[in-house]
């Protein structure tokens, strides 16, 4: 996988351009932004639109440092972090944004494996799972949700690698054989300075961290979300493309709050319930939600 050199923002179009032409190409783009980084606790979003030169319909911004006690989530924590993608009950986040404040002394590394070589792979090795990881519709854990389809799922026209931090559930063999290539996978490692910012296509790569122990460790998350799809390549989009048609047609008769979780939101598109600001995020907690889920999952057929 090639990753670009860091290179130095200069607060202009050309720097903008040049952060969304690697975004789009290679997935990945290093900037060293010290001005930044220095303002980011006072107005993250102005600073993620500023870096992609678009409007961010949605950003969720989170400190990534060490907690006392025994905080949730590897956020708070200087454990070692499983390769992962960003979850969003309905729609990842496009473009997952880090910035990092102070590096650790020791470790705390950002390693990252590009999603669409790794399919690349799978389909020239294994077509049978390449196939179901587009076909086979899966409940993905992650910390506080789930994901609902399958593991590559074109949503609102972008294509979607999901992939959560905790081991796939019980009897879920796509899932495991395909948990089973990504812990074999040798990621790219960064070590991030003070000052650098890490833009990451949250869409195509997986991403993850070496463990520290150095407490001050203090890095910036902005999770953001666009209007405009993350292009993908022709042969993957396709594929895509035609299990969310096959999708669509089989869940035409189910409530929208079903259709909406298989990331199905018909004509409305981001103008669909999930995407408005007032709306309650889905209730996983609610067992029979998600006993629902998996009967809608197991009446599905995907296959082509
Ligand atoms: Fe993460």
């Amino acid at each position: 996988m090639h990753i670009g050199e860091r290179w130095r923002w200069a607060n202009d179009e050309a720097s903008q351009d040049r952060a969304w032409h690697e975004l789009i190409t290679t997935g990945v783009s290093w900037i060293h932004a010290p001005e930044m980084v220095r303002k980011v606790e006072r107005d993250a979003l102005s600073i993620a639109e500023g870096l992609l030169g678009r409007y961010a319909f949605r950003m969720v911004p989170a400190w990534i440092t060490p907690l006392d006690g025994n905080p949730r989530g590897y956020e708070g924590t200087s454990q070692p972090t499983p390769l992962h993608t960003e979850p969003h009950p309905y729609l990842a986040a496009h473009v997952m944004i880090l910035l990092c404040v102070t590096p650790a002394f020791d470790g705390g590394d950002t390693l990252l494996v590009d999603g669409w070589q790794l399919l690349d792979e799978i389909r020239a090795n294994q077509p049978v799972l390449y196939r179901s990881l587009f076909q086979t519709a899966r409940l993905i854990p992650f910390a506080q949700t789930y994901w609902v389809g399958p593991t590559v799922s074109l949503r609102l026209d972008s294509l979607q690698l999901a992939q959560g931090i905790a081991a796939p559930r019980k009897g879920d063999s796509v899932g495991t054989a395909f948990a089973d290539i990504v812990q074999l996978t040798t990621p790219t490692t960064l070590r991030l300075e003070a000052g650098d910012v890490l833009l990451v296509n949250n869409h195509r790569f997986l991403h993850g961290r070496s463990a520290f122990t150095d407490q001050k460790r203090r890095l910036m998350r902005c999770n953001v979300w666009l209007r405009e799809p993350m292009p993908s390549p022709r042969p993957l989009h396709e594929e895509g493309r035609q299990v969310a048609e096959r999708l669509a047609r089989q869940l035409a008769s189910y409530e929208p709050w079903i259709q909406h979780r298989f990331g199905w939101f018909g004509a409305e598109g981001l103008e669909a319930e999930p995407f408005r600001e007032d709306y309650p995020r889905p209730p996983d907690a609610a067992l029979e939600k998600l006993k629902q889920l998996g009967m809608v999952m197991r009446s599905l057929d995907l296959t082509f």
